[in-house]
């Protein structure tokens, strides 16, 4: 399958409450690598075997929550056609210069119907993952704590979700994989979109309020990874919502938790291969409960509820 166009969620910023007590909790427990830090106060992320300079940027706010998302396209050329589709389509699309971010190329931003802003990029440095490019190893020995293999996706609550839908179908080539119908069993409570043969890159949750996160998503290689990382979150007294479990969307096997500021986050392994010219897969309202954790087939009321 030759991924063009958007390739893949490719950085991601969220604010927290204390910045110095976060970075001890994406180094130490996560076990990302801090990347660098710029004159606005962010701090920057990679995990160890991600290549790219950073993937997860975090600010300190009044209120936690996300600040944007950003997708890496093939190239210039691509940015530069996204940017005039977008702009087609009837949407603003605002130019950030190159280097505004660290390591970084020019971002177009625009604002979806759901109130999330979203980036298009086609540059960000390439640092390595501590491996030379010919004859690796394997993995790096020195990971720490949870140690996921990349900044994978994130699932976003926000209104008019057909909207942003059909944004990322129409211009910037994503399809439909999976979706939970209301009660009414026509209009849809959430959808999972993926650009790539991933089950999802990112995925919305129809709610009143704008611009809300659910969680920011990082992928382990294992289930043994994931029940790893459960002990992990033990031991360091992180606030688990709920698993290890598996989901019946996506089949992705998963633990929800909170970080020191009430963001939730994912630590998850699995989750099947699609293609564009699968059929998307429908779970009715009485399902939602195995859809979403598959073994105790029901929800429970904080995870459809607490967002940041
Ligand atoms: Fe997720």
């Amino acid at each position: 399958m030759a991924v063009t166009g958007v390739l893949r969620p490719g950085h991601f910023q969220m604010r927290v409450l204390d910045l110095q007590q976060s970075v001890d909790f994406y180094t130490k427990v996560m076990g990302l690598i801090e990347t660098g830090r710029d004159g606005q106060g962010r701090v920057y992320f990679k995990t160890q075997d991600e290549r790219d300079h950073n993937s997860f940027i975090i600010r300190e706010a009044e209120e936690a929550g996300v600040d944007f998302v950003g997708f890496k396209v093939q190239d210039k050329a691509t940015l530069a056609k996204l940017d005039a589709d977008l702009r087609a389509y009837g949407l603003h699309t605002e130019h950030i210069a190159a280097g505004e971010m660290l390591e970084t190329g020019e971002r177009i931003r625009f604002t979806l119907p759901t109130g999330h802003d979203i980036e298009l990029y086609a540059e960000k440095t390439d640092v390595g993952n501590g491996m030379p490019y010919v004859n690796p190893e394997v993995f790096v020995p020195d990971g720490k704590g949870i140690n996921p293999v990349r900044f994978d996706h994130c699932l976003l609550y926000g209104p008019d979700i057909e909207k942003a839908q059909k944004i990322f179908e129409d211009v910037l080539g994503f399809y439909l994989v999976e979706h939970v119908l209301m009660e009414d069993g026509k209009t849809d409570l959430a959808i999972w979109l993926s650009c790539s043969n991933k089950a999802h890159d990112i995925a919305f949750v129809r709610h009143p309020e704008p611009g809300k996160l659910h969680h920011v998503a990082f992928f382990l290689e294992s289930w043994e990874g994931v029940l790893k990382a459960a002990d992990i979150m033990s031991m360091n007294r992180v606030s688990i919502d709920i698993g290890p479990t598996r989901h019946g969307i996506t089949r992705g096997t998963t633990i929800y938790a909170f970080d020191p500021s009430g963001n939730r986050f994912e630590t998850f392994c699995g989750g099947y291969q699609t293609y564009p010219d699968n059929q998307p897969i429908t779970w009715t309202f009485d399902n939602v409960g195995a859809g979403i954790f598959y073994h105790d087939r029901k929800l429970n009321e904080r995870f459809l509820t607490v967002v940041s």
